[in-house]
């Protein structure tokens, strides 16, 4: 083997065995830099005489070519392992995009409330809030149902202890949104005009009962109301809330203690192909309870009957929103799964408000 050929295989390996830049570039040194073997061997040219230098000269510049094509080479190599350990290292690449996050919506009984308050306020009734943990006082007793009364059996009630040095009964989760009645006649006084969303609990549970549900309370109390403005503010509502010019209703004569007369009501609809149209047909859905209020009320609040009179009426906001948005299954409603969310969810910019579409 000539000189020539042994520096190549030499160089060649040490290039092959480089494992860093750092190695790579003592290798360069070593042979091309300013004192390295091919360059001193270069500079001997000049002190050659022709007929040699003409068989060297090429012989030396191949193998520079070739030395420094394997130490590039080796070089790209390199660099590409470095960059795979540190991605393997540091997986996390700030320069990707974020990845979008689904936006959430807003549930079917928030929106309902949001468009019974919207329209209520329209009308003059402000907003009220009660309790959902209530004394047996206020959810009975105030209401005209002292403890022996029977229809406190038909509310399924659902008791929490309370303490009893100051309490007789034990508390309750509130059956109904009446509680708010009271709490806001001993607060304001009256005339007043209320409504309360809420919350309310009955142990009962099967397609159109859940033991947790919502309400709307709505209390109006003046000396001179009457039920034709229970009438036409009930009507006024379902007409708005459920943006159909001919609603029809039907009051049926029923009981409340707290009210007298009593009546429920029912809206006119008809199901066509499990389709539910409301205004027209021929079957009858209940909505709520209402009536006068029962002077024994106003007494509980401090309040003169035989100067002021009014009317309340509680509605089933689950209720309503079923039958305005076809949803077949109350239960449903409270499960959180997010597909249903999705599909009958609102958009967070979708406010209800009057201007928004909700008026006729
Ligand atoms: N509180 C009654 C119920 O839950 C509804 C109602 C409210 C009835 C106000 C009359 C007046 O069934």
């Amino acid at each position: 083997m000539t000189k020539l050929e042994e520096l190549r295989q030499n160089y060649l390996e040490e290039v092959d065995r480089a494992s860093s830049e750092s190695e790579l570039e003592q290798v360069r040194v070593s042979a091309l830099g300013k004192k390295g073997t091919i360059t001193l061997e270069l500079r001997k040219l000049g002190s050659m005489d022709p007929e040699q230098r003409k068989e060297i000269a090429p012989q030396l510049n191949s193998l520079k070519v070739d030395v420094t094509q394997a130490i590039s080479s080796k070089k790209e190599a390199l660099v590409d392992k470095e960059l795979e350990e540190q991605l393997q290292k540091e997986w996390l690449d700030v320069t990707l995009p974020g990845r979008s996050r689904r936006q959430g919506s807003i549930h079917p009984v928030s929106q309902t409330i949001e468009q019974a308050v919207a329209i209520f306020s329209d009308m003059g009734f402000s907003y009220a809030e009660g309790p959902q943990i209530e004394t047996d006082w206020y959810n009975f007793d105030a209401l005209n149902m002292p403890p022996e009364h029977p229809a406190r059996q038909e509310h399924d009630t659902f008791f929490i202890k309370s303490d009893s040095k100051t309490a007789k009964n034990p508390n309750v989760l509130r059956t109904h949104t009446s509680p708010v009645q009271i709490r806001s006649m001993t607060n304001q006084g009256v005339p007043i005009r209320i409504i309360a969303p809420g919350r309310v609990y009955r142990c009962d549970y099967d397609q159109t009962h859940t033991p947790m549900f919502h309400q709307i309370e709505g209390l109006a109390i003046d000396k001179h109301l009457n039920m034709a403005h229970l009438k036409w503010t009930l009507e006024e509502f379902c007409r708005t809330f459920f943006e159909v010019k001919n609603v029809e209703l039907r009051f049926r004569a029923s009981h409340f203690p707290f009210t007298e007369p009593s009546a429920e009501v029912d809206i006119r609809c008809s199901w066509e192909k499990d389709q539910l149209k409301i205004g027209e047909g021929n079957d009858w859905l209940e909505i709520l309870g209402c009536g006068m209020v029962h002077p024994n009320v106003l007494k509980a609040c401090n309040v003169d009957p035989d100067k002021y009179q009014g009317f309340a009426f509680g509605m089933g906001l689950d209720r309503i929103a079923m039958l305005k948005y076809g949803i077949p299954d109350l239960r449903s409603f409270f499960e959180s799964d997010i597909r249903w969310l999705r599909h009958y969810g609102f958009l967070p910019v979708d406010v209800p408000s009057l201007h928004s579409g909700l008026s006729l």
